[in-house]
């Protein structure tokens, strides 16, 4: 299966379940709104069908899809530039993923670590979407026969399970039809963690909000939230290997550097020997300087929400135009007849 006879095109997707976090802006969103002028394709995707593997107020998923679009126009992804749309417009994400899931096996879902993580010991009465997610994940980077996918740390081994669901379509139906994705898994803030505890992930779902940083944070809940941020009494070292095992430390490290477009080493280099009440000042003033400009600017666009519908509807009409010839081409290597 060659990479290099597809187009290259990316695609990436995020889900419209609750607030975005700092972990979704360094993880994902800056580096696809610089991924637009690399001479690629780029397809954005506000993938409300996988927030819906588990409950989500419907009145809250349509304000949060918004959001969520309105998060990547803020922060620079351009409609003229990408195709910006929501998956449940393209109807094809749910034709394919149903194709997948019969080429897909059951015990390759039974590996995927995040399913184990959400389910915890609840598994038999989470949703079966929430089981069968990453078949639809396959089909998202699929139907536009996209070569890269910049994610974070966490969505690696899903993107390894779309590679896998491509080969062994193309082996079964004895053709070259499906790329092998590559997972684009960049920047020195792949992981960003939690705030209170540096051996887990910030994310939205975390049970306290002074865990994480909130796109939508004001200047004075960022400062309260890097200043209550667990660290230990030791200054910042004068290289990288001073940050070993102390995971809270080099999460500030990594998000200074993640914001500030450094190496975790420049930024180090800058403070070495500098204690807390330096460092996280400084970190909090970089963090309301980045994200202000963008939170305002959601806002804005959340008073408007006829304009932020116009252009997903635009989007999906686009994502539709390259989406339909993939499905109608693999119904035909199926041997569907239409
Ligand atoms: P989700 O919020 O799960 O839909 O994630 C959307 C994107 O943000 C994916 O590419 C994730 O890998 C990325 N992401 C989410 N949380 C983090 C985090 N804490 N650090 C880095 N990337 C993250
Ligand atoms: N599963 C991803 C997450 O939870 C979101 C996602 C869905 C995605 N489809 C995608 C990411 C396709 C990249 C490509 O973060």
């Amino acid at each position: 299966m060659s990479q290099t006879a597809f187009t290259p095109r990316v695609f990436s997707g995020i889900k419209p379940s609750g607030g975005l976090t700092l972990g979704n802006y360094l993880g994902a969103i800056k580096r696809w709104v610089a991924m637009q002028d690399e001479g690629m394709e780029t397809v954005y995707c506000v993938v409300d069908m996988h927030a819906i593997t588990v409950w989500q107020d419907p009145a809250a998923l349509t304000r949060a899809t918004r959001e969520v679009a309105a998060a990547f126009i803020a922060s620079g992804i351009d409609p003229a530039k990408s195709i910006l749309f929501n998956q449940s417009q393209v109807s094809g994400h749910a034709e394919l993923a149903w194709i997948f899931n019969c080429v897909a096996r059951v015990g390759w879902m039974n590996r995927m670590t995040q399913f184990k993580d959400k389910a915890g010991s609840n598994t038999e009465k989470v949703s079966l979407g929430l089981y069968a997610y990453p078949s639809l994940m396959a089909a998202d980077i699929l139907l536009y026969h996209a070569t890269h996918v910049p994610v974070g740390e966490d969505q690696k081994q899903h993107v390894e399970l779309t590679r896998d669901i491509a080969n062994k379509f193309n082996h079964d139906f004895k053709v070259d039809f499906f790329p092998e994705t590559i997972p684009v898994i960049e920047g020195p803030a792949m992981r960003v963690m939690n705030l209170r505890d540096g051996t887990k992930k910030m994310s939205k779902s975390g049970e306290s909000d002074m865990e994480r940083i909130n796109m939508t944070d004001d200047a004075d809940a960022i400062a309260k939230k890097f200043k209550k941020a667990r660290t230990d009494p030791e200054p910042l070292p004068s290289d990288l290997e001073g940050l070993k095992d102390r995971p809270e430390a080099r999460n500030l490290v990594d998000i200074y550097a993640g914001l500030s477009d450094q190496t975790p080493q420049q930024v180090i280099a800058e403070y070495a020997g500098a204690g807390w009440g330096r460092f996280k000042p400084a970190l909090a003033e970089l963090a309301v300087e980045k994200l202000a400009p963008i939170s305002g600017e959601m806002a804005r666009l959340m008073d408007q929400p006829g304009e932020i519908d116009a252009v997903l509807r635009r989007g999906a009409e686009q994502a539709r135009n390259i989406a339909e010839p993939v499905l109608k081409k693999t119904y035909d290597i199926v041997g569907f007849v239409r």
